[in-house]
């Protein structure tokens, strides 16, 4: 069988991560969420009081950022760790996630992610989600899926996650980030959220976990 680059694009909590780590456990690839590499950048601005509208101050700030992913044994899963530190867990907070999509639309910041992104693709078996992976990152991928779901049920499935950490949060809130987003990623000027001409799009609106997962195994299979 011949290892290939598998990316999964699309709106905010339609379960994209969901389904790439099923797919990659069922391949034995590799999964990489982009996502949290532009949270954990994110949270590094925040904690450090960086002015992201500042070339300046973000380039200097780059320069003191180590991100990687590291398997943990217990969760089996690979977490994102900024400059040592397990950050897995902080960045799925709603504080980083208000500001996320503000930083990932500078241009400083996307190259120094994507850089690392494709460096983690060279050798194939990888399956990939974000926002600009089918049409940036690696625009020659054989699988690419675009997902979406109605709103009403991807608010729904975001906010019983975050509630579950946070019984503070609120339905409202949760909609409000989801639609800024949403908005804020499709609208910027480098890289904006599209499908891609070659992707294909998964509508989970009204599928099971497996039945997605059987679909996009499915069409994996005919690539491989
Ligand atoms: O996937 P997740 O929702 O964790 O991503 C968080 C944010 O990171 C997105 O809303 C988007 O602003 C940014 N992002 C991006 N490009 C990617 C992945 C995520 O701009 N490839």
């Amino acid at each position: 069988h011949k290892k290939i680059i598998i990316t999964i694009d699309g709106w905010s909590s339609c379960g994209k991560s969901t389904l790439a780590k099923q797919l990659a456990k069922e391949l034995n690839y590799v999964y990489i969420d982009s996502g949290a590499m532009y949270r954990a950048i994110t949270l590094y601005f925040l904690r450090n009081h960086v002015d992201w509208t500042k070339h300046k101050a973000v380039d200097e700030a780059l320069k003191e950022i180590t991100l990687d992913f590291r398997y943990n044994e217990h969760s089996k899963q690979s977490e994102m760790y900024l400059n040592d530190e397990n950050v897995e867990y902080v960045i799925r907070d709603l504080v980083v996630a208000e500001k996320v999509s503000e930083v990932a639309a500078v241009k400083e910041v996307r190259q120094f992610a994507v850089k690392q992104q494709q460096q983690m693709g060279e050798k194939k078996g990888i399956v990939m989600d974000g926002r600009d992976i089918g049409t940036v990152v690696f625009p020659k991928a054989a699988l690419k899926i675009f997902m979406t779901a109605d709103n009403a049920i991807r608010v729904e499935r975001r906010f019983k996650e975050l509630f579950e950490k946070n019984p503070n949060v609120t339905i409202e809130e949760v909609k409000n980030n989801l639609e800024m987003r949403d908005y804020i990623d499709s609208h910027r000027e480098v890289s904006p959220l599209r499908q891609a001409e070659d992707a294909i799009v998964l509508d989970n609106t009204n599928l099971t976990m497996k039945q997605q997962l059987e679909i996009a195994l499915r069409w994996a299979k005919e690539k491989i």
